[in-house]
């Protein structure tokens, strides 16, 4: 039983987190639209700080929290399926990082990406995502 709420749980903080992961370059590209100085950049900022720590910080960590739970309850059968994951999720986690630095360059007036570049990078956690899921779901190895 515990081990269906922690899943639940899990996946709603996943949903969150994906969802934020998706967001935040898109922030980035329009705030790089915006003039630097001007009040619009300032109001891009502050979104995206509002991102970063509203969802982003506490769905990464419940994510974790519940993730390392659902194999305490000893009801996993792990097999080579749970190390891509989990590759995956740290290679996923890395990014968070990076998009993190990136918007306090951004706050610093730094704008190191092109927008193109920034649309290409909004690729990364979908297709992450649809690995672990079927990684998790099928488990081909
Ligand atoms: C952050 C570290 C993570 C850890 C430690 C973790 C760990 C786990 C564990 C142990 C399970 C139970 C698997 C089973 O009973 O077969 C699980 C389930 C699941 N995880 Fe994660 N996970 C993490 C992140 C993610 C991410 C980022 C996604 C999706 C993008 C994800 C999607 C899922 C899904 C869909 C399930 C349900 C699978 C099922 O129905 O059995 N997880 N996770």
């Amino acid at each position: 039983m515990i081990y269906l709420w922690l899943k639940a749980g899990h996946i709603i903080f996943v949903i969150f987190w994906m969802a934020g992961l998706f967001m935040l370059p898109r922030y980035f590209v329009y705030h790089q639209e915006a003039e630097a100085g001007s009040p619009e950049e300032a109001r891009w900022i502050d979104r995206e700080n509002k991102l970063r720590k509203i969802i982003l910080l506490p769905s990464i960590i419940l994510v974790w929290v519940l993730g390392i739970s659902l194999l305490g309850t000893g009801m996993v059968a792990l097999g080579g399926w749970f190390h891509a994951k989990l590759l995956l999720v740290l290679l996923l986690s890395g990014y968070h990082g990076y998009l993190s630095g990136y918007a306090r360059k951004l706050a610093r007036g730094e704008r190191p990406l092109t927008g193109k570049k920034l649309r290409l990078l909004n690729e990364v956690p979908g297709i992450a995502a649809a690995i672990i899921v079927v990684l998790v779901i099928v488990k081909p190895f």
